[in-house]
């Protein structure tokens, strides 16, 4: 069976971001979660992530996937280069392999700069790469391509596609141009969370 949820409902505190959301994602290939700004799309992920307990309904996660995510926070560690970000999370993965995936998004694998330095955009492919380098079998991305350019984001999304071939690509995206660039086949619109109910 392939990921799916059934009837997920969340709230925190008095405030019911997901109510009775069902969704059969694709076997592979990528599916855009879209819907305004505050209703629960993060928390989807982190709940399909299992970071985040749904109050009620349930989550298929198929048996043995790897997942792996990108927020829209990049979580890197700082004072640590691109490559040994990635090498952190990717012991195995030969040296070239990293330095492959890093030039495929533009950037340069021999910087030994620590990515707090970096540009926000620079740390963001670096999270994408980290991400794509454990293989996962399925990925969860979170407004992804927020703030590159065009050129750049179209390399992101090629090698996203590349490295995901017959995985599954969960992608939040306000944005058609980043769904269209991911391949997205498949669309869940979340509703707007309902206003707070003032006593
Ligand atoms: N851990 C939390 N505690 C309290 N409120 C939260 C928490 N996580 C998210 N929320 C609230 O739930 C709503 C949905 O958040 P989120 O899933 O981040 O929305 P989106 O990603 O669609 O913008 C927001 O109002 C947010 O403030
Ligand atoms: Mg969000």
């Amino acid at each position: 069976m392939p990921l799916a949820i059934r009837e997920i409902s969340k709230s925190f505190g008095e405030k019911a971001v997901l109510r009775g959301v069902s969704h059969v994602f694709p076997e592979r290939g990528a599916s855009a979660i879209s819907g305004p700004s505050g209703c629960g799309k993060t928390t989807l992920l982190r709940i399909l992530l299992g970071l985040e307990e749904p109050d009620g309904g349930e989550a298929h996660i198929p048996k043995g996937a790897k997942r792996a995510a990108v927020f829209q926070e990049d979580r890197l560690i700082p004072h640590l280069s691109a490559a040994a970000n990635i090498a952190l999370v990717a012991p195995d993965l030969p040296a070239g392999e990293i330095a492959a995936l890093l030039e495929a998004v533009g950037l340069d694998a021999s910087e030994k700069q620590r990515v707090a330095k970096y540009s926000g955009g620079m740390r963001r492919r670096v999270a994408l790469v980290r991400a794509l380098a454990v293989r996962p079998d399925i990925l969860f991305l979170d407004e992804p391509f927020t703030g590159l350019d065009d050129a750049v984001k179209e390399k992101c999304a090629a090698l996203t596609r590349e490295r995901m071939r017959g995985g599954l690509i969960v992608v939040v995206t306000h944005d058609g141009d980043e769904a269209a660039l991911l391949g997205c086949t498949d669309m869940l619109r979340l509703p707007a969370a309902p206003k707070e109910e003032t006593p």
